[in-house]
């Protein structure tokens, strides 16, 4: 597997995070939304350089299997999200088509949030199918497939402290091993 981001360039690029959202939301209280699973590990790294008080809610929204897009995006739990007036950063790992970013921002956006930003670990170049962009990313990628540091491949590979781009010989060593 190759590494493409490693722990010390992920934590360098969290901490940098926190210090924008710290400078320009101030004191004032936010909530993040964040999308599971994939930025569970960013969302327990980046909320510990956060300096103002917070309130977490999480979401589910998937919609690949095997690595391959099944087009159809489930999300839930949002129904019974409590952020109408309050200030929301949603945070996902991966900005590819920006879909899931599109989707979720405007169910979250029928519940009236006072502001709603976006958050993404990685932005991927050139894959964009839409024209929302997040307002924040740590680290651009190239087109490849990548897994670590949440982001998986079959619920797979999440909890690699860093981020490798996952080749043909590992696919296939994955599927003698994993089940
Ligand atoms: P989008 O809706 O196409 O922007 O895709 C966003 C979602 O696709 C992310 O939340 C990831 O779960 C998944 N995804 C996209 N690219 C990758 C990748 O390279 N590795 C792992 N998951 C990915
Ligand atoms: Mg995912």
């Amino acid at each position: 597997m190759k590494v493409l981001i490693d722990q010390e360039q992920i934590r360098r690029g969290i901490d940098q995070l926190g210090a924008k959202l710290n400078a320009q939301y101030g004191p004032e209280p936010i909530t993040v939304v964040a999308i599971m699973t994939g930025s569970l590990v960013m969302l327990a790294d980046l909320i510990r350089c956060l300096e103002m008080p917070l309130r977490i809610s999480l979401i589910r929204a998937s919609s690949y299997r095997g690595g391959v897009s099944s087009g159809e995006l489930h999300v839930e739990e949002i129904q019974r999200l409590d952020i109408q007036d309050r200030d929301i950063l949603l945070i996902d790992d991966i900005y590819d088509t920006g879909k899931t970013l599109l989707e979720v921002s405007k169910r979250l956006k029928e519940l009236r949030p006072r502001s709603l930003k976006t958050a993404v670990f990685l932005n991927k170049q050139g894959t964009s199918q839409v024209q929302l962009k997040p307002d924040y990313s740590v680290f651009d990628i190239p087109n490849r497939f990548v897994v670590g540091y949440g982001l998986d491949y079959d619920d797979y590979y999440r909890n690699l402290p860093y981020v490798a781009v996952l080749e043909q010989s590992d696919l296939e060593q994955h599927h003698r091993a994993a089940r």
